[in-house]
């Protein structure tokens, strides 16, 4: 196996981590040495990536087929991370889904879902893995928002808020763990070519979803070297950084119209 280059002897978790960024990230650690514990609720393709892993990095990959929906899921990783004596030293909360159109024709158990799976799974993992994480004398945890945290945005208005809150939550968790060595660091990204319904929105969106929306591979590799830089913001590419400024000098209510376009 790789010994790993950098200052890291424990696992990098990473959940939704079967496509999409959350397996760029995992494979960007794996890259480095880093072990990974994927999670996801697609068997198949956790052991594609599990085989990637092992094959071209000659890392360990261990990979758990969980549903993040049900609200047992975190507890029953955080138990077989014990009983198996997986050390996490690295914590990946990517998984997210999102929502458009009007919140009015939504459905209920969509925005029940969205909420659940957007914020639970982070809180929970996070707390379990908090004890473990302090006792690294250098540790890390990755909450993945959005550049959508900035604004409200109509037709996304969940989305949005849920980004807002994992935002909000990690700036202060980040200075509450301060003192312990464990960094708390929140990516931003604008759009990111991940899946097939992500790619038909930005390609059917306005000039400013295009210019400013990035590769998985791009984003995944600068999410992980600025952490490991000890970024605890991370914005993604020129474009979304240009954007960012722009939603900061703007009045709201011209940032709402741009988000509608
Ligand atoms: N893509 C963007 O433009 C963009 C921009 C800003 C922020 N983000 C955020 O980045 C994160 C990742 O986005 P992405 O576009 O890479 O997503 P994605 O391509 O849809 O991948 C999501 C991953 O989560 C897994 N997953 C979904 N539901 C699950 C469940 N109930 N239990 C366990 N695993 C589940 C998926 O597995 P399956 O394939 O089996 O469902 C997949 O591995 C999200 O938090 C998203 O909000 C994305």
């Amino acid at each position: 196996m790789l010994k790993c280059k950098l200052n890291i002897t424990g696992h990098c978790l990473v959940t939704g981590s079967s496509s999409g960024i959350g397996k760029a990230v995992a494979l960007e650690f794996a890259s480095k040495g880093v072990p990974i514990v994927a999670i996801s609720n697609d068997k198949r393709a956790l052991v594609k990536l599990k085989n990637e892993i092992t094959s071209v990095f000659d890392v360990d990959c261990y990979i758990l087929n969980k549903d993040l929906l049900d609200e047992k899921s975190p507890l029953e990783i955080y138990q077989w991370c014990m009983d198996n004596k997986i050390d996490v030293q690295i914590l990946i909360n990517n998984i997210g889904l999102v929502c458009s159109g009007r919140f009015e024709d939504s459905c209920e158990k969509s925005n029940e879902d969205l909420v659940r799976l957007n914020l639970f799974p982070m809180l929970q993992l996070t707390r379990y893995f908090l004890p473990t994480l302090k006792s690294h004398n250098n540790s890390y945890i990755l909450n993945m928002s959005s550049l959508g945290r900035c604004i409200p945005m109509p037709y996304k208005a969940l989305y949005a808020a849920s980004k807002a809150f994992v935002y909000s939550f990690s700036k202060a968790l980040s200075v509450e763990l301060k003192s312990a060595n464990v960094q708390v660091s929140v990516s931003c990204p604008a759009g990111v070519y991940t899946n097939p319904h992500v790619v038909q929105r930005i390609n059917s969106g306005g000039i400013i979803a295009k210019w400013t929306s990035l590769s998985v591979d791009r984003v995944s590799y600068f999410i992980v070297n600025s952490m490991l830089k000890g970024k605890k913001t991370i914005v993604p590419g020129i474009g979304a950084k240009f954007l960012l400024f722009l939603m900061r000098v703007l009045p709201e209510s011209l940032n709402i119209l741009i988000a509608v376009e």
